[in-house]
């Protein structure tokens, strides 16, 4: 059942109004949140590393989108399976942004929102009782467009800043740190200079760090809205070699304007478009080569040949 759901004016708004957004679009996050100092010791007794969830599957259905009175969505369903990338494609402003946020209930974190339609993860409702918002954003992460780790922070301190910030006491901090940068494929460039400031790091390594934050809370979903659009081809092609590691791990939803990249590194494709003053559907989805190839919808094939966006 589709339900009309309006954020909660409260304690979001005020969350909102106390961050500097960005610059970038993107919204701000519980990421953006600053931290406490680092404790000066390391956790006494490490209890185990936070425990691997499996991937999961998403679904939406029917998801349409407001801000205020402009609608920017119209009756998204899409299915973003386990263990595969999925890639959105489609012209500036079409909405890609928009539905990401979506599916992390990030959407609501911008005032005078609204939304239609559900999204499970695994069968469960993200927007009905069951999962808690904060879990919600645990299990699905989010990574944005220009690498936002905190600069002045430690490379260790900003990997562990965001499970810290979701509540995780006892962990092994050297091996959350480890692993999560090796997933990331960060590791062996940082591993002698934990403790320097993640800020020195290059744009791609810290957009790769801002990864292994992310993955460090050991999300089943992993939301990548245009990774790479900041940072040069080689840094981006190390980018789409983690994103390849990682599909077996977690699931991948990457928006990108780039054609060659959603080629490279999706299984499935959905491709979104809104006419002039209309809000963003999605004209065709399918298997990437599909998609690319043997397109259903003459617009489709336009977009994918450069013909207009
Ligand atoms: N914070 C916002 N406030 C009002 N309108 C917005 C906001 N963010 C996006 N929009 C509008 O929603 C539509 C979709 O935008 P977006 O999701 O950013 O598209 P894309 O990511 O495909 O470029 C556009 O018409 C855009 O102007
Ligand atoms: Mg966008």
């Amino acid at each position: 059942m589709d339900v009309t759901r309006t954020p909660d004016a409260g304690a979001t708004t005020t969350f909102v109004a106390e961050l500097a957004p960005d610059g970038y679009g993107n919204p701000p996050t519980w990421a953006d949140v600053p931290l406490p100092e680092a404790d000066p010791a390391p956790a006494p007794s490490p209890g185990p590393s936070v425990a691997p969830r499996e991937p999961a599957t998403l679904v939406a259905r029917g998801v349409c989108a407001w801000f205020g009175s402009h609608q920017a969505l119209s009756d998204v369903s899409l299915q973003m399976t386990a263990r595969q990338v999925t890639a959105l494609i489609g012209p500036s402003g079409c909405g890609k942004s928009t539905f990401l946020r979506t599916l992390n209930r990030m959407h609501e974190l911008i005032p005078k929102t609204s939304l239609a339609g559900s999204v499970e993860l695994d069968g469960i409702d993200i927007y009905g009782p069951t999962l808690r918002t904060t879990e919600t954003r645990v299990r699905i992460g989010m990574v944005f467009q220009k690498p936002n780790p905190f600069p002045a922070m430690s490379i260790a301190e900003n990997v562990v800043s965001g499970l810290k910030l979701s509540g995780a006491r006892k962990f092994d901090r050297a091996a959350v740190v480890e692993d999560s940068l090796r997933r990331a494929g960060l590791w062996n460039e940082v591993k002698n200079r934990l403790n320097q400031p993640g800020g020195a790091l290059s744009g791609g390594q810290q957009q790769r760090l801002c990864i292994a934050r992310g993955l460090a809370v050991r999300p089943q979903v992993l939301l990548m809205d245009e990774p790479c659009s900041a940072l040069d081809p080689t840094s981006t092609r190390r980018i789409e070699d983690t994103i390849h590691e990682l599909k077996d791990s977690v699931t991948i939803v990457i928006v990108t304007h780039n054609m060659q990249q959603a080629q490279r590194v999706s299984d499935y494709t959905a491709f979104f478009l809104s006419g002039e003053g209309e809000p963003g559907h999605i004209v065709e989805a399918g298997p990437t080569y599909d998609v690319f190839n043997d397109p259903r919808d003459r617009r489709t094939e336009d977009y994918v040949n450069g013909k207009f966006g």
